[in-house]
C-alpha cells in the first residue's frame, strides 16, 4: 500500500521522504528521512514512524531519533523483524519511498533529565544504540560532562558497525569533533561471539571487568551519571546495578543520576 494517497491529519502522523537507506547485517539498517519544519526534539527523545497496513491502516511504533536535533535530517537505526508488523515492511524501503512521522517527539534519555555530574555513561545493547548515536552528536553532551562512555553490547560483531561507524566518525565530525575528540570513550563487547570484549553488560559493571578495562573508579554517585537503553529485561537488570551503586532515577520532571528507555523493537 502506498503512501502517495495518504491525507495527514490535522495532529497525525506527516508524511516524510527516505532519503537514503543503510543495511548492516541481516537484522539491522539505518535510514534517513526528511524532517518537517515543524519538528522539534530534545536529542535522545523518541518519535512514531510508520507505514501503511494491508488494510491502509497505519501501523505505527516508537523509534528513538538517532540524529541530534540541530540535524536538517532525520535518522532511524532499525531491527528487521521477519513477521514484525512493521519493521517486516521498512526492511524494504528504498530512497524515495514515503514514511509516516509522529508529530510529539517524547521520552527520558534526554541530558535535562540527568543532574549534573563529571563522568556520562551511555549503556546499550542492540538497537538500543540508537538514543545515543543522537546524544553523542549533541555538542550540548560535551558541554554538561568532562568524560563520556558509551557502551554496545551485541551478538556478534557485525551488530556493532553502525555504533563503530558513528563514534569513530565523530573526531571528524564539524560540529563536536574537537568536543569529543578527547573525552568519548566507546566500549564494544560481544556476547555470542569472540571478540577482544565478551559479557554482557551487567556482568561486566557487576563483575568490575568494565572498570578496569577502562581504568576508572566503580560507580560512584557523586561524580557518575548514566543512560541505559536496551531490551526490557537489559534496563531492568542495568538500573538494578545503578541503584546498588547509590545513583537515583531521574525523569524530566525530577532529574537523578541515572535514566533508563526500552528499545523499541517489532
Ligand atoms: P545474550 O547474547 O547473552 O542474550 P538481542 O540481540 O537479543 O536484542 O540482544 C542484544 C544484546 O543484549 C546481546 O548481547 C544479549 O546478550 C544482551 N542482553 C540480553 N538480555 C540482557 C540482559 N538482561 N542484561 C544485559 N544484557 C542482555
Amino acid at each position: 500500500m502506498s503512501l502517495a494517497d495518504y491525507t495527514p491529519s490535522p495532529n497525525g502522523p506527516t508524511v516524510e521522504t527516505v532519503l537514503s537507506v543503510q543495511h548492516y547485517t541481516d537484522r539491522l539498517f539505518k535510514f534517513r528521512v526528511t524532517r518537517p519544519a515543524s519538528l522539534r526534539f530534545r536529542s535522545g527523545e523518541f518519535v512514531m514512524i510508520g507505514l501503511l497496513g494491508d488494510d491502509k491502516r497505519p501501523i505505527l511504533r516508537a523509534y528513538s531519533v538517532a540524529s541530534p536535533e540541530w540535524d536538517e535530517e532525520l535518522e532511524f537505526y532499525s531491527i528487521k523483524v521477519p513477521d514484525g508488523p512493521l519493521t517486516s515492511r521498512l526492511a524494504g524501503i528504498q530512497p524515495g519511498d514515503k514514511i509516516l512521522l509522529g508529530r510529539k517527539p517524547t521520552g527520558t534519555l534526554v541530558l535535562d533529565a540527568l543532574t549534573p555530574g563529571r563522568r556520562l555513561y551511555m549503556f546499550s545493547t542492540g538497537t538500543g544504540f540508537a538514543p545515543f548515536a543522537s546524544l553523542t552528536r549533541d555538542p550540548a553532551t560535551y558541554e554538561r560532562f568532562e568524560e563520556v562512555i558509551v557502551t554496545h553490547t551485541c551478538r556478534d560483531a557485525a551488530e556493532l558497525a553502525y555504533s563503530a561507524e558513528l563514534i569513530g566518525g565523530l573526531v571528524e565530525d564539524p560540529l563536536v569533533g574537537e568536543v569529543a575528540g578527547g573525552k568519548i570513550r566507546r566500549v564494544a563487547t560481544t556476547t555470542r561471539e569472540t571478540t577482544p570484549l565478551m559479557g554482557r553488560i551487567t556482568d561486566l559493571i557487576s563483575s568490575g571487568k568494565l572498570f578496569a578495562h577502562l581504568g576508572v573508579p566503580p560507580l560512584d554517585p557523586a561524580t557518575d551519571r548514566a543512560m541505559i537503553c536496551g531490551s526490557l529485561q537489559m534496563t531492568l537488570d542495568t538500573k538494578a546495578l545503578m541503584l546498588a551503586a547509590g545513583l537515583r532515577e531521574g525523569a524530566v520532571s525530577e532529574p537523578g543520576d541515572f535514566v533508563i528507555e526500552k528499545a523499541f523493537v517489532g
